[in-house]
């Protein structure tokens, strides 16, 4: 609590039963509204609250069975691919592109498409496109692939795979980009229909033009973008689960952390609730101190796609007539050199939302010491790299209070799949509680129709 600029404990404490009462509403009536049990109001269509569910139903069909599941036909398929590829493309945008992105950098090591085969214990690199029109960018992807030499793959390291994503099956980037990439992996087959649909794997909704699209090519082994899980939700269904199996991820692992944060979310009394928490005090901050920039201050490289998914996550649920914060991630210790001079002394509009890793995957660096000492480093010769990580944390926390700007801190134990589950899950149900606290309908994004509108007659699409 930082005084004349901070928030203060009765202002929290007052806020908290309030989220509490939201936060049972989506767990008792909303939850049984989406189960059928009670008619859909016409306010609350559409009500894609179906990822507080989905873990749990994914974990519980997996566990009574083990082949027919939906986790089940996931991993045969991965195994398989595992075999007989070495890449895989993955094309999608917006929620059907950033929770993969932010699985892969998180739950894989670092440099992954770098390793060897060996390394990467023969599980396929990972490239995404159909995320833009950038010609160069699709290009040098299908040279990578080989597309130019117009010759069948012969083997695992020269084949890859296709995953397309898309809830709708009409987004053009995706549907541009899917032409593209399908032509070329016909002619990685030779034109061999069997061999491209066994490398063609399709997440999508059923009826929509892509589903219509794979049928047509005889693909019959879809995975679902489930009904009432929105877009930018659905990191946890097939659209961000059939990527992070394909990289060997590992899945349960991410549904099980996620599940754990929803029982949680349900049971933990408002002041020990860390969902809760989290909502108070950023909202209270942008209503008492009009600070309408939230930065996502993620403290290892392992979490900048988690930003980039999660403002994604906000910008899209929230900023909707004419209220919602401005999300913004910043990479530390990166942007401490670029950012943070404004992040210290411009406007007071901005709260830290720090997300800090308390152990690193690999065996700490030590910084060396040297005979000669023109750099001075040998004062802190012996330290290592998470020691002057920490320094960096609490120097850079201590400068921002000093100065009474507010921020918050998240740990997190490892950057591994348990916690990352539970970390994507935080913030889906903070994102929920705040819309209603708002009252905000969370889904759905009317304000990207303009830009397609106008692009569609541009481009003299009816
Ligand atoms: O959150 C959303 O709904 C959007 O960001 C979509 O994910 C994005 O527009 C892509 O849509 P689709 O999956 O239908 O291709």
């Amino acid at each position: 609590m930082i005084p004349d600029h901070g928030i203060t404990a009765s202002q929290f404490n007052e806020l908290l039963p309030k989220l509490g009462s939201i936060r049972d509403a989506i767990m008792t009536t909303e939850l049984e509204i989406l189960a059928g049990d009670l008619p859909i109001p016409a306010e609350m269509e559409p009500l894609d609250i179906g990822f507080v569910t989905l873990p749990d139903r994914l974990l519980a069909e997996y566990e009574s069975n083990r082949q027919g599941s939906e986790l089940g036909r996931l991993f045969k398929r991965a195994t398989h691919l595992h075999r007989v590829v070495d890449r895989v493309v993955v094309l999608g945008i917006g929620g059907s592109y950033m929770g993969a992105r932010a699985i892969l950098e998180s739950c894989c090591q670092p440099y992954w498409n770098e390793l060897s085969r060996g390394d990467r214990g023969s599980k396929p690199r990972m490239y995404f496109e159909g995320n833009s029109f950038d010609n160069d960018a699709s290009q040098a992807l299908l040279y990578l692939l080989g597309a130019h030499k117009n010759q069948p793959a012969t083997n695992e390291l020269e084949r890859w795979a296709l995953v397309v994503i898309s809830k709708s099956g009409d987004t053009l980037e995706m549907a541009a980009a899917f032409r593209q990439f399908l032509n070329a992996l016909e002619s990685s087959t030779g034109g061999d229909r069997q061999k491209t649909v066994e490398l063609l794997v399709p997440v999508t909704g059923m009826g929509g033009k892509l589903h219509k699209m794979v049928t047509e090519l005889g693909v019959t082994d879809f995975f679902p973008v489930p009904d009432r899980v929105g877009g930018r939700s659905s990191i946890l269904s097939a659209v961000g689960m059939v990527p992070a199996a394909m990289l060997g991820v590992n899945v349960v692992e991410l549904l099980q952390g996620a599940s754990a944060m929803t029982k949680h979310f349900q049971l933990a009394k408002p002041e020990d609730n860390i969902v809760l928490q989290f909502v108070a005090a950023n909202h209270l901050l942008e209503k008492h101190r009009n600070v309408k920039i939230r930065v996502m201050s993620v403290w290892s490289k392992a979490l900048e796609s988690f930003g980039m998914w999660y403002d994604q996550l906000a910008a899209e649920n929230l900023g909707k007539n004419l209220l919602g914060f401005t999300p913004l991630t910043t990479l530390n210790t990166r942007d401490l050199h670029s950012r943070h001079q404004q992040h210290q002394q411009g406007k007071r509009d901005k709260v830290f939302n720090n997300v800090i890793v308390d152990e690193f995957r690999f065996d700490s660096l030590t910084i060396g010491s040297r005979s000669t000492d023109a750099d001075s480093l040998n004062e802190i010769a012996g330290k290592t790299l998470p020691e002057v990580m920490q320094a960096a944390i609490e120097g850079t926390n201590q400068a921002l209070r000093d100065d009474g700007r507010p921020s918050t801190n998240l740990f997190i134990p490892r950057v591994d799949e348990l916690h990352m589950g539970q970390l994507f899950q935080m913030m889906m149900l903070a994102t929920a509680v705040e819309g209603r606290l708002m009252g905000i309908h969370l889904y759905g994004q009317p304000g990207a129709e303009a830009y397609k509108k106008n692009m569609n007659r541009l481009l003299g699409r009816k």
